[in-house]
This record gives C-alpha cells, structure tokens and sequence, in this order.
C-alpha cells in the first residue's frame, strides 16, 4: 500500500486555495494542518477545505512532528526564509515560484535541503502537465521536424497600486518574476539554458518592471521571444515553429489546455491531451512519488533546473532594470 503523506500549507492567499483543490484528489495526501499570520485565518481556511489542524503562527506548524510535507504560497520576497525553516525542521519542501529573491538564497536552499537530507522543489506546476509535457514531446517527436522558433508571452490588467504585492518591490514584485517565469521557463524546458540574452523593459510608478521584451539565443541557434506585462492583455499562447510547422499551446498555455499542429500546408489537427483536477494534483503527486522513492529532489524539476531558472531571472530582471 501507497504511504500517505501528512500535508501542511505556510501562507494561506489566492494560490493555497487554488493548491488545496489540486491536492484533495490525491488519494495518498491527506490535508493535515495550515499556518497563517493569524490563528483566526487559518481557522477558516481549515474549516472551508477539511484540514485537520490549523496554526497561527508558521513556526507552530512546523514544530508538529506528525507534519511529513510543507507546501510555501507566501510572497516571493519570503520563499527563503519560510523553506529555510521548513527544512530546518526536517519537513520536505514544495516552494512556489520563484523558487527565492536571487541565485544566493537558491544555492543556500539547495545546500540545506542537501544537509538535512530533505525533499526541496520548486513548485513550478507547468512542468508536470500533461499538455505542456506533450508539447515538449511532440517538439522531440520531430513532428515539425527541426524547432526553430518559440513565441511565449504571458500578459494581463493589474490595475497600478503600490501595495500590491505584483507591484511592490519589497514584496518581490514584477511581471518578471511572477509571471515572466512561465515564458522563461518553458524556453529552457525545451531549449535548455539560453546563450544570449537581450531585454528591453518599461517599469511601473514603484519601480518593478511592468511589461517586458526578452529574446533568448540558445545552443542550437533557437530563439525564444518572450513577453510579459501586467499592463495589457496578451495572447497568452506558447508556439512553437519548427521547418514543418507550428505546435501551439493554446490560451493560457501554462495550465492545463489545449495542444494543437499547424501544418506547413494549412492543415490543423488537436492532439488530444488526458488531463484531470486543477492542474496542481500534477506538482504535488510529484512530490510524493519522489518521497516514496527517497529522493530529495525531483528527476523532473531538479535543483540544477531550479539553480539556472534563477540565474537567468536575476540578469533579466538586471537587464530590464537597465534599460529603463
Ligand atoms: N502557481 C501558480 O499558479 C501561482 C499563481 C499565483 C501566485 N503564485 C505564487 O504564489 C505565491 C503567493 O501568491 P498569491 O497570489 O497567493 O499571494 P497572496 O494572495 O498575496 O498571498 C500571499 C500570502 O503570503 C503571506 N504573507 C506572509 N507575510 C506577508 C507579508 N508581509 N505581506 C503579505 N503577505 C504575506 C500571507 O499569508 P497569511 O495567510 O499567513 O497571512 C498571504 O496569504 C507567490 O510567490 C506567487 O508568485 C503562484
């Protein structure tokens, strides 16, 4: 029989909730406990979604010795502290995007999850759905033959306010950093590391960036033109062109969607793509089959992906910060 897993949320926000929907369909998570800044939050949270212990404070949680499993939704700028601690208490680690503020904290992350012999990934939901990992396969496939191109943008209206989290800079705001990360991440998903770099970017009143214009040269001389805003509504696709035609990731390509083939000669066929839940159950069954294994990083999402998304975040961000 399957081990079940004791399931505990730091940060109960927009995303725990859209988590927790994933994670209910696991028949091997249980939804143990949640943490929030006040006890009164996490009350709630638990009773709306069946947890069974509720903390306010993070630390709390963390101290229970029945908790297996730490899943980080606060804000960007606390990734770090909050998997800092988590491993620290011995807890295996799912982190949201991105995956800390700079390379530095990455690399710390990593070399606690390392010492303390915990599971540590970062919860980048996209690479574990089934229609981007179709779209990758297909790429490889040779369907349309050599993949020349990627288009990838990802854009929508946050009205201004600088106490907005995606807006402010203490809280590790900017298009780049939350939402950026999509395009960024499915170019070195299917083209690897970029050699080049090149951005052009237009920040907002507090300073974060608010739309963006990144190309990336990689090793096989593919090119990825990426875009992200919180100015505008963009097409929100991914597609890819290769000597014989275009894969296309249909709208919003970064959760589970539609997959489609344009042919050179006009033809459009769907590849049908098998999908269920939210799209989230996809990360956190991960992370449970890599515990049942005993690994402390996932063959899919390694440390090593993780080390050079920040890489190439940190000089995009330094980029666009330059060309203001
Ligand atoms: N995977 C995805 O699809 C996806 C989508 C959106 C966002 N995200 C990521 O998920 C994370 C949370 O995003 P969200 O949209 O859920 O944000 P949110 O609604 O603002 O929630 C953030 C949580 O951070 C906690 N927090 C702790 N200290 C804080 C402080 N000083 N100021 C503000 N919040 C503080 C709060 O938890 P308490 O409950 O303890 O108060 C709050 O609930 C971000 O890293 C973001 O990049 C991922």
């Amino acid at each position: 029989m399957k081990k079940t897993y004791k399931w505990g949320i730091i940060g109960l926000g927009r995303i725990a909730h859209s988590f927790v929907e994933g994670l209910k369909i696991l028949p091997n998570a249980t939804c143990y406990a949640v943490a929030a800044r006040s006890l009164e939050k996490a009350e709630v949270f638990k009773k709306e979604h069946g947890f069974q212990k509720a903390f306010g404070s993070y630390a709390e949680m963390l101290a229970d010795p029945d908790l297996d499993v730490v899943y980080i939704a606060t804000t960007n700028n606390l990734h770090f502290e909050h998997t800092m601690l988590s491993l620290e208490a011995g807890k295996a680690v799912l982190c949201e995007k991105p995956f800390a503020s700079d390379l530095s904290q990455v690399l710390q992350m990593v070399d606690k999850a390392r010492e303390k012999k915990c599971f540590l990934m970062e919860a980048l939901w996209s690479r574990f759905i089934p229609s981007m990992t179709q779209f990758k396969a297909q790429a490889e496939s040779g369907v349309i033959r050599q993949p020349l191109l990627l288009q990838c943008n990802f854009g929508f209206v946050s009205p201004f306010d600088p106490f907005k989290r995606v807006y402010d800079p203490e809280l590790g705001g900017g298009s780049v950093p939350d939402i950026g990360i999509y395009p960024i991440f499915t170019a070195m998903y299917l083209f690897g590391k970029p050699e080049s770099i090149s951005v052009t970017s237009v920040p907002a009143p507090t300073g974060t960036d608010w739309t963006t214009a990144i190309v990336f040269k990689h090793k096989e001389k593919e090119i990825s033109v990426l875009t992200s805003s919180f100015e505008m509504v963009l097409d929100n696709e991914a597609r890819l062109y290769g000597e014989e035609g275009c894969l296309k990731l249909h709208s919003m390509f970064h959760i589970p969607t539609k997959l489609s083939l344009r042919k050179n000669d006009g033809t459009e066929t769907e590849i049908p793509v098998e999908m269920t839940g939210n799209g989230y159950n996809y990360e956190a069954a991960e992370v449970m089959d890599c515990l049942d294994k005993g690994l402390i990083e996932s063959p899919g999402m390694p440390h090593a992906f993780s080390i050079d998304l920040i890489k190439v975040i940190d000089e995009v961000v330094q980029k666009a910060a330059k060309s203001y």
